[in-house]
């Protein structure tokens, strides 16, 4: 049931990816999702030069010897200064065996991935992305619907409509993102095409994740309303925790904020302190619907393994309703 295209072209145990989650995708989160059986990856926009990323994926390589991935999110003009090519130049120098790439097309540097055996996945919130990241090589793709934490693109398209639409649309694996915190979403995006899912607001609530525990409490009380879009009027919509800071943006935004005044009442720095300090107004939080479902900080392995064996007895009930 859990070989997929997936876990084979990847060599993991099960078809679960933590993608990239800024400030808090560290070796110590990402090595516990790949000792666990999944794909465990390293933000590289969270370290502030090429030594210290580097620094962490042999941090990375000394905690687990399964294969992991590293994220470079390459958004224009919303994050402090473009590090996309350092950030490649150390991938591709410790040879890292995965690059989740979202943001923009990741086209001018495949070739150079590929040369170094390096398996690319594009993360994009549509299928028209997801052809064109199939058409440019990469390896996978995966696709976030509307509901997922961080970016969800401007389409408004929720992953039960997103996952079919893609997986008929290209032949690469589909990773199925956004909405997905349990057996039960992990079991329905493989039934709607999906090889694999990504997940992001739910290694949040982890034990192994580095975040203040007041945010990881605030994950667990949280509701699936309690999430809101910002950045919509600068075209580079994101699901954000619903707080004082998301607030103040939209209304900024209300008054036709520039991108400079939005990216200068929460920066890079701001938001970095919040989450070390446990401010749940204070950061712009990524944070996706399905914070709704999350009941308990567990550990990322009781996180996985709970889902198989979730996905295993739904799988059952299923069958046992098909027999009937
Ligand atoms: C706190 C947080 C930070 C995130 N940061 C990034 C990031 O830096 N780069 C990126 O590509 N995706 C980022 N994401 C998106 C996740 O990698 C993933 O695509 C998304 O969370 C999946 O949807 P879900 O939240 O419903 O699980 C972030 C998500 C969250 C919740």
């Amino acid at each position: 049931m859990l070989a997929t295209r997936l876990t084979q072209m990847l060599g993991i145990k099960y078809p679960i990816v933590q993608g990239g989650l800024q400030w808090l995708a560290t070796a110590q989160l990402a090595s516990a999702v790949s000792e666990a059986g999944g794909l465990g990856i390293i933000s590289s926009l969270s370290f502030p030069d090429q030594e210290s990323l580097r620094k962490e994926i042999r941090r990375m390589k000394e905690k687990t010897q399964k294969p992991f991935g590293v994220n470079l999110s390459m958004l224009p003009g919303l994050t402090e200064g473009d590090r996309t090519i350092e950030m490649l130049q150390v991938i591709l120098e410790e040879k890292v065996p995965v690059v989740e790439t979202s943001g923009r097309s990741p086209e001018p540097f495949i070739r150079e991935l590929k040369k170094e055996g390096i398996k690319l996945i594009h993360k994009v919130p549509s299928v028209r992305f997801a052809q064109k990241a199939e058409s440019i090589g990469a390896d996978a793709v995966t696709v976030v619907g509307f509901e997922c934490g961080g970016r969800p693109g401007m389409d408004d398209v929720t992953s039960l409509v997103l996952i079919p639409k893609a997986a008929e649309s290209v032949r690469i694996p589909i990773i199925a993102g956004g909405g997905i915190a349990d057996g039960r979403g992990f079991l329905a995006a493989l039934a709607l095409g999906a090889e694999g899912v990504v997940m992001g607001t739910r290694f949040v609530a982890t034990q192994e994740c580095p975040v203040h525990p007041r945010i990881k409490e605030w994950f667990v009380k949280a509701r699936e309303t309690d999430t809101t879009i910002i950045y919509r009027s600068i075209k580079n919509a994101a699901r954000v925790l619903k707080n004082r800071a998301a607030e103040e943006t939209l209304s900024l935004e209300q008054k036709e904020a520039t991108l400079a005044e939005l990216t200068a009442f929460v920066s890079d720095r701001t938001s970095r302190e919040a989450y070390q300090k446990g401010d749940v107004d204070g950061a712009i939080i990524g944070c996706g619907q399905c914070v709704g479902l999350i009941r308990e900080i567990k550990s990322v392995k009781e996180v996985i393994d709970d889902i198989i064996q979730d996905a295993q007895s739904v799988l059952q009930k299923l069958n046992s309703m098909r027999a009937n």
